[in-house]
């Protein structure tokens, strides 16, 4: 057991639960597109309703519900103790990576993902808390409030500035996970490279359109 606790505390322990953690997150956010993006449909919110009610009742995604948040919670946790100790090592710097060939991307890593944090504490009370801690609303007027909080222009400005910190993260998060796991050879790193970017690209779009789509065409 001691020795478990300090693989997890070392350096190298952390990063695989970043890496892990990270993996699960980046799962969780294409089924929640994918459930979101049928808010695009033009039927009145009857498929989105009808997802959130299955994605609430079905026994294993209700056991997953749990593990996500703990997931969020570690990945953060982890995240910011990280970042702490690079800066310590590094006395002082700010920036976690300070070598000059860094990308932006991983510059700034730990900056996009607080814009993230902000972002996901409106999110969750706007939505899940209501929803699911205080039942102040069911799912069938989830979808009216929903297009009510996006014809709000600042809160679509909030949401926007939330999906830019999203792709920034996650440009070079997908592929540092991979990295972590030891998929870093001649073969699979321009795979993961590529995937990395796809999923990077098109994630974060999906979720920046789905706002604009309402405010101005719903
Ligand atoms: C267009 C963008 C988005 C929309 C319209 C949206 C909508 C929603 C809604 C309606 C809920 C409550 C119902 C449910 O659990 O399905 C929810 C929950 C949640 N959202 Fe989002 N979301 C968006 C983007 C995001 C992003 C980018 C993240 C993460 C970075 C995120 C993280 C979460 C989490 C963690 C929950 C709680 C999930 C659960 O309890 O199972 N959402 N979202």
């Amino acid at each position: 057991m001691k020795w478990l606790i300090s693989f997890f505390t070392s350096s190298l322990g952390r990063k695989l639960i970043m890496a892990l953690t990270g993996l699960f997150l980046i799962i969780f956010l294409l089924i929640h597109l994918t459930g979101n993006s049928l808010l695009l449909l033009n039927d009145g919110g009857e498929s989105f309703t009808g997802f959130v009610v299955f994605m609430e009742e079905n026994p294993v995604i209700k056991i997953s519900a749990y593990i996500l948040y703990l997931g969020f919670i570690i990945h953060i946790i982890q995240g910011i103790s990280v970042y702490l100790g690079n800066r310590k090592a590094k006395g002082g710097s700010y920036a976690v990576t300070t070598t000059a060939n860094a990308s932006i991307f991983s510059k700034y890593m730990f900056w996009f993902g607080m814009v993230i944090l902000i972002f996901l504490i409106i999110h969750l009370g706007d939505f899940w808390l209501g929803l699911k801690v205080t039942h102040t609303f069911g799912n069938e007027e989830l979808y009216h409030k929903l297009i009510n909080k996006f014809h709000n222009p600042i809160y679509l400005i909030i949401y926007e500035l939330g999906m830019i910190a999203l792709f920034m993260h996650l440009r070079h998060g997908f592929q540092s996970a991979f990295q972590t796991l030891g998929l870093n050879d001649k073969k699979w790193t321009p795979i993961v490279k590529c995937l990395g970017n796809i999923y990077s690209i098109i994630v974060p779009l999906g979720f920046f359109i789905i706002p604009l789509y309402v405010y101005f065409v719903k």
